[in-house]
This record gives structure tokens, sequence and C-alpha cells, in this order.
């Protein structure tokens, strides 16, 4: 896996993709192959871009202009490039993050952004460093939907120990963008299937309804062939 020195890989889709369980197994699968690895999340991973990060998902953003959820989700993502993806891929290591521009160009699309003007923001903010590979894992939303409300509710920093009792207090630890409606996520994966070809680096759709086990044995199959240069 030495080709992946350097290398900026983006695991991104649906909410409920398993994208967190995939990454962790990948970086210590990429780890044990010898290589160093970088992880990071959008929004967030930085210390300001965290303080964005909760501006954005801890609270209700039905009264927050689209425009404004578009620039906050682009300005962590300058910090992020600026003070951590960047500096790693110059010292050859490999960068996972969950997350990026994909994500903005399906959610906020879904909220009426114009994706080209998405794109257009995002080399704005991140310049040339766009990744080498975006792997959707894609996920219908019911099946996304189950997955979320199966989480352990300490399985993100922040969140109260479970109480199995409190349907309502769990249905409160699912972020502003997990609370939009049911219309909203069909768009946000519609979004996800046609980014291949319009987004402007590679992006390759990986079914992730299948157990965790064999989606990260497709996923390596595929980085063993990475050998893109970087996309502007
Ligand atoms: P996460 O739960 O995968 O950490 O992502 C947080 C939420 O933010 C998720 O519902 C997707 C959403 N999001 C956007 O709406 N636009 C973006 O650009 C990014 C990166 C995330």
């Amino acid at each position: 896996m030495d080709g992946l020195r350097g290398k900026f890989l983006v695991l991104d889709g649906p909410d409920g993709g398993g994208k967190t369980t995939v990454g962790r197994l990948l970086a210590r699968r990429l780890t044990d192959a010898g290589l160093s690895v970088v992880q990071c999340r959008d929004p967030g991973g930085t210390k300001v871009g965290d303080r964005i990060r909760s501006v954005l998902l801890d609270f209700d953003l039905a009264s927050m202009d689209i425009r404004c959820e578009t620039f906050l989700f682009m300005a962590s993502r300058a910090q992020l490039v600026t003070e951590i993806i960047r500096p790693a891929l110059t010292a050859g290591k490999l960068v996972l993050c969950d997350r990026f521009i994909s994500a903005t160009c399906a959610y906020q699309a879904a909220a009426g952004y114009d994706f080209e003007a998405i794109l257009s923001l995002g080399r704005q903010a991140v310049g040339t460093t766009w990744p080498d590979l975006t792997i959707v894992l894609d996920v219908p939303p019911d099946v996304g939907s189950v997955r979320i409300h199966r989480r352990p509710d300490d399985s993100r920093s922040g969140t109260p120990p479970h109480d199995a009792t409190s349907v309502t207090a769990r249905a409160k630890h699912l972020d502003a963008m997990e609370r939009r409606p049911r219309e909203f996520h069909d768009q946000v994966r519609a979004n996800f299937l046609a980014l291949p070809g319009r987004y402007p680096a590679p992006v390759e759709i990986v079914d992730a309804s299948a157990p965790v086990e064999q989606v990260l044995e497709t996923l390596w199959e595929r980085l063993k062939r990475l050998h893109q240069p970087n996309c502007p």
C-alpha cells in the first residue's frame, strides 16, 4: 500500500452509512500496513472547526439562512485543510477524512443551494487540495435511519449515556441535519449518487447496506488501485 503515502481519501454518504465504523477499521488496517494515517472529520477537526460544528449541528437550523449554513461548512473546511490536511499530505501521510465538499454538494444542494456555486465556494475554501478518492457509502434512508436510531447514545462525544426508557431523549441526540424530514434525506442520497462525473475529483459509490467486513474488503481492493494524482 506504499502508493497511498501522501494521498487524500474521503468517506462520505447519507447518514447511517457507517462511515465512523468503517473509517476506524480502515484506519487501523492502513496503519497495520505500515502507513502513517491522519484521520479527521468535517465539519470540525480543529479548535475553531469544532466550534463551527457545534453552531451547525447542536441547534435548530430552521432559522439559519442556507448561505450562512453553507459558508459555515466551508469555513470549518478551510481551517481543516490549512491546519491539518495540507501539512499531513506534504509530510507524506495518508489523510482519511470523514466527509468533505462532497457532503455540501449533497446536503446543502438538497436544501436549495446551487451545485456549481457550492463547487466555486469549495475551490475558494480548499484551493487545489481535493481528495484523490471520495468513497460514498450508500444506504437507502430507511436503512440509515434505523442505524442512526440504534446508535449507542455515547457513540458521539458530549452525549449522555444510554437511557433505554426515554425515546424522546434519544431523539434529542439526533443532530440538526438528522432531524430534517425524509424527503430531504431522499434528495441527499440522490445528490450523492449523482456525484460521479459531476464532482471535480474521483468519486465511487459503495453499497454500505452490506456487512461492515464486506464493505471494508471492497474499500481495500479499491485502495490498492489508487494511483491518480490530486485533482484541482
Ligand atoms: P456527521 O454526522 O457525519 O459527522 O456529519 C454531520 C452532519 O452534517 C451530517 O448530517 C451531514 C451534515 N453535513 C452537511 O450538511 N454539509 C456538509 O458539508 C458536511 C460536511 C456535513
